[in-house]
C-alpha cells in the first residue's frame, strides 16, 4: 500500500477522536507561523533567568527593578496591608469599572502628582484616566498623542532611556528621536547638551520627561537645571510629557519627587503624566496607574476625554479595580497615608544607606577610583560606569547578575550582599 493510502487506512479504521488528533496533526504540520523568527529575551528578564540557574550561594541578582527588604525578599508594605484588610472587610463586588476606572482613584492620583493646593483638578482641568500601571500609562499616552496631538508625531527621549520607552513609543506610530541626558565621563547628567538638543528641536515636539529617579542611569536634573528646562521648552513651544514611575522612591518625599511636574504647572505648561504605583506601594503585579493630560479649559478637558475613552475601549474595555482600590484607600484616608508616606521612606532610606555601603565597601577594598556617582545619583537604579566586558566578568566570576549597560537594581543590595558586591566591582575595575 503506498503511504498516503496506509494513512489514510489509518486515519478511517482509527476511533473517532484519534481521527480527529490525525486531522490536528496534519493542520498543524501546514507551518502557518513558518516565516516567524526567533525574537531575542528580554534584556532584563534574561539577566533573572541566568541568575536562576547559577547556584553560586553568594549569587545577587541586580537587574530587576522591584524593591527588596535587607533579607533580598519582596516587601508589602504595612500600609497595602491594612488596606487590604478594610477592603476585604467592605466585601466589594467584582463589576466591570467604567472604561477610565474608578474616579476617586484618578482623583486621588492626579492630586498626589500636582499636591494638594493646586487648581487643576479644583478647575476640572485633567483628563485623567486609569491605566494598566505605568506601561499601560505610557501606551494609553502615546496612542493619545498619535491620534489627537496635531502640531508633530515625534517624541524626544533621553539617552539613555528607559528600555521600554522606545517600543512603547513606535508602537503608538510615532516617531522617536533622542536628546543628550548622560555624560559618561561624569556619570552624572549632561546639562549642556541636553539644553543644546532641546534649543534645536522643532516647534510642537514632544519630550519625555523622567519626573525623578531616572532609569537607567539614576541621574536627575538638579532644581535650577529643571527651572531653566522649563522656560526653554516653554519659550520653544515643546510639549512636556512626564514619565513618574517613582514619586518618593527617588527622595523618601513624594512632595520633593513631584518637583519638576509641579514647577512645569505652575510655569503655565500644559503637561502630560504617566504615574505608576508598582514602586511607590510596591504594587507591580496589581497594576496600578493614571494616564493625565492637563488642559487649557474644562470644556477642552471634556472633548478630549471623550476621545481618551474611544481609544482605551478596544484596547482593553476598562482597567484592573484591585490595586486601584488598594492605592484609593490608602490615599484617601489621613491616617493611612501618613503610614505610607512612612513606608516609601522607608523603602527610600534603605536605598540611600545601600548607596553609602556600597562606596565605602569599595573605599575598604583598597579602591582608588571615584565612585562619587554612586551617592550622587538618586532612585533605584544605580548606573555604575562598568562597561559590557567588566559586567560580563562580575556574572561570570562573581555570580552578580546586572544589565550589559552596568546598571545596577540598588533596592537588590542588602547589608549581606554588600561587601561582596563592593569586592567584585572593584575586582573588575581595579
Ligand atoms: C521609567 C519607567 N517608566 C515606567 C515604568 C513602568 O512600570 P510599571 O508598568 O510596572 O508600572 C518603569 C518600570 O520599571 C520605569 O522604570
Amino acid at each position: 500500500m503506498a503511504l498516503q493510502s496506509v494513512a489514510r487506512f489509518v486515519a478511517y479504521s482509527a476511533p473517532f477522536h484519534a481521527r480527529n488528533a490525525l486531522a490536528a496533526t496534519q493542520t498543524r504540520s501546514t507551518g502557518w507561523w513558518s516565516n516567524v523568527e526567533m525574537g531575542p529575551p528580554d534584556a532584563i528578564l534574561g539577566v533573572t533567568e541566568a541568575f536562576k540557574k547559577d547556584t553560586n550561594p553568594k549569587k545577587i541578582n541586580l537587574g530587576v527593578g522591584a524593591y527588596r527588604d535587607d533579607n533580598g525578599k519582596p516587601f508589602v508594605l504595612p500600609s497595602i496591608r491594612e488596606a487590604e484588610k478594610i477592603v476585604y472587610e467592605a466585601h466589594m463586588d467584582h463589576e466591570y469599572a467604567g472604561i477610565t476606572g474608578l474616579p476617586d482613584f484618578c482623583k486621588e492620583a492626579a492630586g498626589l502628582a500636582f499636591g494638594e493646593d493646586n487648581t487643576i483638578l479644583k478647575e476640572k482641568l485633567n483628563v485623567t484616566t486609569q491605566a494598566i500601571s505605568g506601561t499601560g500609562a505610557l501606551r494609553v499616552g502615546t496612542s493619545v498623542f498619535s491620534k489627537w496631538f496635531g502640531p508633530s508625531k515625534t517624541f524626544y527621549v533621553p539617552t539613555p532611556t528607559w528600555g521600554n520607552h522606545l517600543p512603547i513609543i513606535k508602537h503608538s506610530g510615532l516617531d522617536v528621536k533622542s536628546y543628550r541626558y548622560y555624560k559618561p565621563e561624569t556619570c552624572g547628567f549632561d546639562f549642556e547638551g541636553a539644553m543644546e538638543d532641546i534649543n534645536n528641536m522643532p516647534e510642537g515636539s514632544v519630550i519625555l520627561l523622567h519626573a525623578c529617579a531616572h532609569n537607567p542611569t539614576g541621574v536627575d536634573p538638579k532644581t535650577e537645571q529643571w527651572k531653566e528646562m522649563s522656560q526653554v521648552i516653554k519659550k520653544k513651544g515643546i510639549f512636556p510629557f512626564f514619565d513618574m514611575a517613582y514619586q518618593g522612591f527617588a527622595s523618601g518625599d513624594v512632595n520633593r519627587d513631584a518637583f519638576a511636574v509641579r514647577h512645569f504647572v505652575k510655569d503655565g505648561h500644559n503637561v502630560a503624566l504617566a504615574q505608576s504605583f508598582a514602586k511607590n506601594m510596591g504594587l507591580y503585579g496589581e497594576r496600578a496607574g493614571a494616564f493625565t493630560i492637563t488642559c487649557s479649559s474644562a470644556e477642552e478637558a471634556e472633548r478630549l476625554m471623550s476621545q481618551v475613552k474611544i481609544l482605551i475601549r478596544p484596547m482593553y474595555s476598562n482597567p484592573p479595580v484591585h490595586g486601584a482600590r488598594l492605592v484609593k484607600t490608602v490615599l484617601g484616608s489621613a491616617a493611612l497615608k501618613q503610614q505610607w508616606l512612612g513606608d516609601v521612606k522607608l523603602m527610600a532610606d534603605r536605598i540611600i544607606t545601600m548607596r553609602q555601603s556600597l562606596k565605602d565597601g569599595l573605599a575598604k577594598e583598597g579602591s582608588s577610583r571615584n565612585w562619587e556617582h554612586i551617592t550622587d545619583q538618586i532612585g533605584m537604579f544605580c548606573y555604575t560606569g562598568l562597561k559590557p566586558d567588566q559586567v560580563e566578568r562580575m556574572i561570570k566570576e562573581f555570580s552578580v547578575y546586572l544589565t550589559k549597560d552596568g546598571r545596577i537594581s540598588v533596592a537588590g543590595v542588602t547589608s549581606k550582599n554588600v561587601g561582596h558586591l563592593a569586592h567584585a566591582m572593584h575586582e573588575v575595575t581595579k
